[in-house]
């Protein structure tokens, strides 16, 4: 049965009242808590009905397919038992799909769970995070917990990855992260850079682990773009990551895994528990795995609103970077948190700033439609006058933090 969001929603919402209906029927009389507990809030405050257009966070305006709303709705039934099978069910289907053994994929609550765990199987003092700047920053602050001095290269005048300045600075490294293609520049390597950077890496440091961040591998079309779990599977200092959170639409459901041999992943084993990810997570994550048709229509949806902004923004004479993944880092030309809140004021929502690239923009691509009412706000914005410089220090300043990361 297709199943609207909303109407999915209304389920949960009457399966909700019915368990809480079913508890007061046994429960003993309680004493009044100091504050009544509230009803979940609306919807809104997730944005998910509110009529900003949210292109901030590189979700997939889509959602899940009909066929993983309908499977997650089948598993209400079951909602009060453990998932016990579930995860490892899952484990399987993820490891038939890339033709790996089971046990060399690990499952995590979102690749966020995989990002951390490497940082605590391979990372302290004295172990340093070789990473690029700007890159996705989870373990950037995770470094800082452990003990580890951050590495923060540049991406390069392309905004790619600067993969010989990374290798030349990865003596002493516990980790390397290469997010490719990178959040939030959009950039990739080919499988010959990839494999040239892990051999003179490890060249430098012997010790040292690299994971390679997949979230938005399967968007990528560029001809010299390759997975990198070949590389994971037959290297033991490389792990992959990958997500259900982008093309899948899954990013509330927090399903990810990560890829390679079965020693190294056992290291991440230790802080990783599939036993967290839900019933409805884990027949969401297995029914997607199976739709790939809808995955390559995600994808053809999203190349074809990302050609159409880029060419929107590039006739407009702002720089584009070249962007394989669901969104684009675009060159606005003034302070970007300007930009920003002008975009705010026209009901769309875009990224934060990522130093150093101040003035660049990053805007994840919606439908079509969203990306049609976007670029219209796009105009808008950059049509404004720039605000003179002393208007600027009423907005927040960016401050550097002490484990290289930086506050705005
Ligand atoms: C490159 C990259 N890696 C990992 C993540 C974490 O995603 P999740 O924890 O939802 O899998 C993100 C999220 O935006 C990302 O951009």
């Amino acid at each position: 049965m297709a199943t609207s969001r909303r109407g999915f929603i209304q389920l949960v919402g009457l399966n909700g009242l019915a368990v809480a209906a079913a508890g007061c029927a046994t429960a003993r009389p309680a004493r009044t808590p100091a504050v009544a507990p509230q009803a979940a809030p609306p919807l809104g405050a997730l944005g998910t009905r509110s009529s900003l257009i949210r292109l901030s966070s590189n979700e997939n305006s889509a959602g899940p397919g009909a066929k993983v709303l309908t499977a997650m709705q089948d598993s209400f039934g079951v909602a009060n038992r453990y998932a016990f099978r579930l995860p490892s069910d899952l484990a399987d289907a993820v490891a038939g799909s890339l033709g790996v053994q089971p046990s060399q994929v690990a499952l995590g609550c979102g690749s966020s769970e995989i990002l951390d765990s490497a940082a605590a199987a391979f990372l302290g003092p004295g172990r340093a995070l070789v990473t690029a700047m700007p890159t996705f920053e989870l373990l950037s602050g995770r470094a800082a917990m452990w003990g580890s001095d951050v590495i923060d290269v540049p991406v390069d005048a392309e905004l790619r990855l600067d993969l010989d300045q990374m290798a030349g600075r990865a003596r002493g490294a516990g980790l390397i992260f290469v997010c490719n293609p990178n959040n939030p520049t959009g950039t990739v390597h080919g499988a010959a850079d990839i494999e040239a950077f892990v051999a003179a890496a490890l060249r430098a440091e012997p010790k040292a682990t690299i994971l390679i961040d997949e979230a938005y591998h399967e968007y990528v079309e560029h001809a010299d773009y390759k997975t990198s779990i070949g590389l994971a599977l037959s290297n033991p200092r490389v792990v992959v990551s990958r997500t259900f959170s982008k093309v899948y639409g899954m990013a509330g459901l927090r399903v990810g895994y990560a890829v390679g041999q079965s020693e190294t992943l056992r290291a991440m084993h230790r802080f990783l528990d599939s036993g967290r990810l839900s019933c409805l997570s884990a027949r969401a994550g297995l029914t997607a795995l199976a739709d790939q048709a809808r995955v390559a229509e995600m994808c053809s949806n999203n190349h074809a609103a990302r050609a159409m902004t880029v060419q929107a923004l590039r006739d407009a004479g702002y720089r584009v970077a070249d962007s394989e993944a669901n969104f684009v880092m675009a060159d606005v030309q003034r302070d970007i948190r300007v930009f920003q809140r002008a975009c705010r004021d026209r009901g769309v929502e875009i990224a934060r700033p990522f130093p150093p690239l101040l003035t660049w923009a990053r805007i994840t691509i919606g439908a079509m439609a969203e990306m049609q009412q976007a670029v219209e706000a796009f105009r808008g914005a950059l049509a404004e006058p720039l605000p003179t410089a002393d208007a600027l220090p009423a907005l927040e300043r960016y401050v550097p933090r002490r484990d290289g990361t930086w506050a705005c």
